[in-house]
């Protein structure tokens, strides 16, 4: 399966790579079952959540696993859909919006593209699409 290029978001964008540092082909993380969350580092090495689409697709924004109240990582919970940060009880919905607090914020989120096997993922800067707002990270 060769994935679509499509093209990359603002500037700035950074190949996705594991733990060690190597790039992740795409490939890789579409092997994972529809509807997965998987972790890369992304820009600046932060730890950020890519998602498998149900037609098998990667979706186009990626969420930083670092919760808005204070900043522990959490895991995705494939049962309730949702990331629970597990620091003091902070809910959010599968696009990263806050279900239950105290986390203020929603999650930061990233632009994600594929190109080439690779994944790019770039800052975020334009409005939030979960708030029709200015992103509160910009
Ligand atoms: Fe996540 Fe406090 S750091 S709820």
């Amino acid at each position: 399966f060769i994935p679509p290029a499509e093209k990359t978001g603002a500037g700035g964008a950074i190949i996705a790579k594991d733990i060690l540092g190597n790039p992740i082909p795409a490939t890789q993380i579409l092997a994972e079952a529809p509807g997965s969350r998987a972790l890369v580092a992304g820009v600046s090495g932060e730890p950020t959540y890519l998602i498998v689409k149900e037609d098998n697709t990667l979706d186009s924004i990626g969420i930083l696993d670092n919760c808005t109240h204070l900043g522990c990582s959490f895991p995705w919970n494939p049962m309730d859909q949702q990331f629970q940060c597990p620091c003091h009880g902070s809910r959010y919905a599968p696009d990263g919006t806050v279900v239950r607090g105290p986390a203020p914020l929603p999650l930061k989120i990233f632009h994600v593209a594929v190109v080439d096997n690779n994944i790019l993922i770039s800052p975020w800067t334009e409005t939030d699409p979960r708030t029709g707002e200015t992103p509160w990270w910009v």
